[in-house]
């Protein structure tokens, strides 16, 4: 007799509009198929405005309406550090899954998630495990939370689930899914399928309704090292609740895959809103709106965008000039300090009089996470030597913040001078320098992503600079000649 599961998934959640058309498909799917498993692969804490305005009550309120069989943790789940995970946890009501974490110097965590669960369905027993990334340390704030390698943990627990008579093992992880699919390979022997979320990834086969890049088919198999003919099917399903994963397999007597239907659903549009979701969320609509038009500042003159793709431009001194002022008080340091981003990560412009919360938010749209790191000068050089050489300078125009820049766009010759003290002197190569930029910026240039140290978490970047734009306001827009074009 073979035995069928249906497993949903969902990553990320993305409130508004988003979550009333989610819950409206789950219902939808569960009341054709009351088995399903619906699982929650992480980052419900994501740097969207409904978390970060809102916070963890309103989230675990919203969470707790769907009929979750197990979540795992994502690394935004840690953005407010342990004080702000722990009354989240405490406030979901099915299990969270994590075999990767160590928590004993943060007791507050003990008791609030477990390794594995094992859940029944028509009397078989199906296991799951959670995993987290590693990269959390980085990416988030964990603070005393320890992580370990996954690979080794899914084995030992996969292992002994086995040992205790369950043959359906399903592996929970945001580790992003080049971790699960080489997890599959390495460790996959005793796991059948690995559901899970982080990089943001589409699997789908052919070209996507989203028109996303896709990662791969749906699902990706992997065949296990220690158990040839193995294969481990691993599915992940985009993120913000843009698709809902969905797959359907079915399992001999032995626990082993017979066959599979799997197709995620695209929750577009034609999707109706579950119109009490819908109803629900409206009060916190409401709330979000008064935040966002709340008053933070004011500025005498225009704040232009167009500027910031020819040279120094007023709007991108104060986002860097955040970001510095922000790492110096979250990471103090007797070395130079500077910050660099690039003119196409600033989204629009902030019109002369008031400023509100909501200005900023449309000005850095995306959450990025901004990180310090030590590094020395000559990787910092090769980076901004790159950014001017690309063919597209204006949008990759760089605007810094403790430095002294110059481009000659004939040549692609830069010179670079620090502050220190009082004065400005030529960067040097050897030196070790405090560098504070978005995390894009590292990943984007390997001779910062190959070279940074000590990298820790500053923030999330609106949020920079709005506290920065209430310190420093009334604004006056003035350059100061850190950044000369020539050409
Ligand atoms: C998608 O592609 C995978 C890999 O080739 C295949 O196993 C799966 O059946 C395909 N799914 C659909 C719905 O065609
Ligand atoms: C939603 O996506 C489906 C599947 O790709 C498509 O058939 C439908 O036309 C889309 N609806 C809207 C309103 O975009
Ligand atoms: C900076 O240098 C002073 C004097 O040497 C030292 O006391 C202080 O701890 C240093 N600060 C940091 C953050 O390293
Ligand atoms: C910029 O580079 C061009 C080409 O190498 C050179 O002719 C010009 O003198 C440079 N400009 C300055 C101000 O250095
Ligand atoms: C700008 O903000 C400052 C500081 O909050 C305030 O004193 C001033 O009245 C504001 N100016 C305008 C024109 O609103």
């Amino acid at each position: 007799m073979t035995h069928f599961v249906w497993i949903l998934c969902i990553i990320m959640i993305f409130m508004q509009g988003g979550f009333a058309r989610l819950f409206y498909e789950i219902k939808h799917i569960l009341d054709s198929k009351p088995d399903a498993m619906l699982l929650n692969a992480g980052d419900d804490f994501q740097g969207t405005y409904w978390f970060t305005l809102l916070k963890d009550k309103v989230m675990s309120k919203f969470i707790n309406m769907l009929p979750n069989d197990a979540h795992t943790l994502g690394n935004h789940e840690f953005d407010d550090g342990v004080a702000g995970l722990v009354p989240y946890l405490e406030a979901l009501r099915d299990p969270v899954l994590v075999a990767n974490i160590d928590t004993s110097l943060e007791p507050t965590l003990n008791g609030l998630y477990k390794p594995h669960v094992v859940l029944e369905r028509k009397g078989r027993k199906i296991a799951i495990i959670g995993v987290t990334t590693p990269d959390t340390k980085m990416l988030s704030n964990p603070e005393g939370v320890r992580f370990l390698d996954p690979a080794p943990i899914v084995k030992k627990e996969a292992q002994l689930l086995t040992d205790q008579g369950v043959d359906i093992i399903i592996v929970l992880s945001h580790c992003g899914l080049y971790v699960d699919k080489a997890m599959a390979k390495t460790v996959g022997e005793n796991v059948d399928i690995i559901v899970g979320g982080h990089t943001h990834s589409l699997l789908w086969n052919g070209t996507a309704p989203s028109h996303e890049v896709v990662a791969g088919t749906y699902p990706e198999y992997e065949e296990a090292d220690n158990k040839p003919g193995h294969k481990v099917l691993v599915v992940t399903a985009s993120a913000f609740s843009k698709y809902l994963g969905y797959i359907g397999v079915d399992f001999d007597g032995n626990g082993d895959i017979v066959s599979f239907e799997a197709q995620p659903v695209f929750l577009n549009r034609s999707i109706p809103e579950d119109p009490e979701i819908k109803e629900a969320l409206k009060p916190y609509m409401e709330k979000i709106n008064e935040i966002v038009k709340e008053v933070v500042g004011n500025t005498s003159e225009d704040l232009s965008l167009n500027a910031c793709s020819y040279g120094e431009c007023a709007l991108g001194d104060i986002i860097v000039d955040s970001f510095l002022d922000k790492a110096k008080q979250k990471n103090p340091t007797n070395s130079t300090s500077f910050s660099y981003i690039m003119k196409k990560m600033i989204r629009t412009d902030i019109k002369k009089g008031d400023i509100t919360t909501g200005d900023i938010m449309n000005v850095q749209p995306f959450a990025s996470v901004i990180w310090s790191y030590k590094i020395q000068g000559k990787y910092v050089k090769e980076a901004l030597e790159e950014s001017t050489r690309r063919s597209d300078l204006q949008a990759s125009m760089p605007q810094v913040a403790g430095l002294k820049l110059t481009i000659n766009t004939t040549s692609k010759e830069i010179t670079v001078l620090v502050k220190k003290g009082d004065e400005w002197i030529p960067l040097e190569d050897d030196e070790e320098y405090q560098f504070t930029t978005p995390k894009y910026i590292k990943q984007q240039f390997e001779p910062l992503n190959a070279n940074a140290k000590d990298i820790s978490l500053v923030g999330i970047d609106f949020e920079i600079v709005k506290d920065y734009v209430k310190k420093i306001t009334p604004i006056n827009p003035l350059l100061d000649g850190r950044l000369t074009v020539i050409s």
